[in-house]
């Protein structure tokens, strides 16, 4: 094999058409079978199948692009960087950033909460500040600012929901004041599925001037993503929900703010030079990425984003909605189903209880009919306690699923009915 400096990374492209049963074979796993029975994957908020040409990608980048990134002068170093900043223009164009600077490769969407955290937010706030979130966050997104909150003295605020799982926004711009800080909120809600109006929040913050970061791991695989038409700081993805590696993420940040901020760790790669006196940083998006990186996860994380791109966010959106209100219509005719986040605005999660039958039951019978969703708290624990539930049954539904896959839910939920006599 020859070497050159063009990397051999570029995803194969999806078909131009939405047909879910082609697009399905792109994916290796949704063939597989679980006791004898069809998989039927339901719990694409948790983590997504990945497409062969993920798959490829990154098997392909150790096998013929290995090697360190930003530091050699040989041939496959070379390659290695192209593939890995190349990765990063994918990104750029994916959130559509104005400068491929404005992506940081971070682990996922909770490394990059805890980034700006601990760092943009940290310099800002001073004891009796305040950070305005939602009652509608996963952990990620409260932790990492009730921990800042907790070293600098600063306080944590919440707008509550209403009984639909929608944010009450009066209460949000009522909260919102000149002790706000920074705003953190998630784009669409993992435990829920509600879409939070994020551009009339990013409008109420800026009008007084506070920043505002958005958890948007939850909305890069259903929804065209626009940083610059929305106007926010910050806005975080993570490569695994989005049919992409784990363990990789990207955060956006506007670059005069990525240029004034700290760095997040140190160590190699994210210096310009370094004295036992002290160490000049290098400029964004380098000084937040101390360490090797996750090179190849960032080359599957690319090819990721290429193989949603060739299918369109317009079509997947537009897929999911059809998808979800026919399995809103058929969950909400079971007797003893009760939804949880009935909001306006939603994307193809659907949260449930089952009266008298606690949710990790529901979970094993359904698994054992091949049909795999997720049960708990879903890392949204002030959620359930909202609705007054320890816990949900989720299914979250991605393009690749499909109404036989949701009539297959229903018919095991009639089972659980049966087998409990409710
Ligand atoms: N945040 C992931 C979920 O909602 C793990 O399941």
């Amino acid at each position: 094999m020859t070497i050159d400096t063009i990397p051999k990374t570029d995803a194969k492209k999806a078909p131009a058409a939405f047909d879910v049963e082609r697009i399905r074979k792109d994916f290796p796993a949704l063939s597989l079978s679980v006791y004898g029975k069809p998989l039927a994957y339901l719990d694409n908020a948790a983590t997504s199948q990945k497409p062969e040409s993920v798959i490829e990608a990154e098997a392909n980048w150790y096998r013929e692009s290995c090697a360190n990134v930003h530091r050699g002068v040989h041939a496959l170093s070379v390659r290695a960087t192209a593939a890995y900043e190349g990765a990063r223009r994918k990104l750029q164009g994916f959130v559509n950033a104005a400068d491929a600077r404005e992506i940081v490769f971070v682990k996922g969407t909770t490394d990059a909460v805890n980034l700006v955290a601990s760092t943009f937010a940290k310099s800002r706030l001073d004891p009796g500040d305040e950070v305005l979130i939602t009652g509608l966050e996963h952990h990620s997104n409260i932790v990492p600012w009730q921990l800042v909150c907790e070293e600098r003295g600063a306080k944590l605020r919440v707008a509550r929901l209403n009984d639909d799982g929608e944010v009450d926004m009066e209460e949000f711009e009522r909260l919102l004041s000149s002790r706000t800080k920074m705003v953190a909120v998630s784009h669409i809600s993992n435990s829920l599925g509600t879409i939070n109006p994020v551009e009339r929040m990013i409008e109420l913050a800026h009008a007084r001037d506070v920043p505002v970061m958005i958890d948007g791991a939850q909305a890069a695989p259903h929804k065209r993503i626009d940083v610059q038409a929305l106007g926010c700081e910050f806005y975080a993805i993570s490569s695994h929900k989005m049919f992409g590696p784990t363990g990789v993420g990207a955060l956006y940040g506007r670059l005069d703010l990525l240029a004034s901020m700290r760095p997040y760790q140190g160590g190699g790669e994210m210096i310009r030079t370094v004295s036992f006196e002290s160490t000049e940083y290098a400029e964004p998006p380098a000084r937040f990425e101390a360490g090797t990186p996750n090179i190849a996860g960032a080359v599957g994380f690319g090819a990721a984003v290429d193989y949603l791109l060739a299918i369109g966010l317009d079509k997947i959106e537009a897929y999911e909605e059809g998808l979800l209100a026919y399995a809103t219509e058929k969950l909400s005719a079971v007797p003893g189903v009760r939804l949880i986040g009935t909001a306006r605005h939603k994307a193809a999660v659907l949260s449930f209880v089952i009266d008298d039958v606690h949710a990790h039951d529901v979970g094993t019978i359904l698994d054992q009919e091949g049909v795999a969703i997720r049960t708990g708290h879903h890392c949204a624990q002030p959620v359930m306690d909202r609705y007054g539930v320890p816990a949900t049954s989720r299914a979250s539904l991605a393009f690749y699923n499909t109404r036989e896959e949701v009539d297959r839910l229903i018919a095991g939920l009639a089972k659980i009915r049966e087998v409990f006599g409710v």
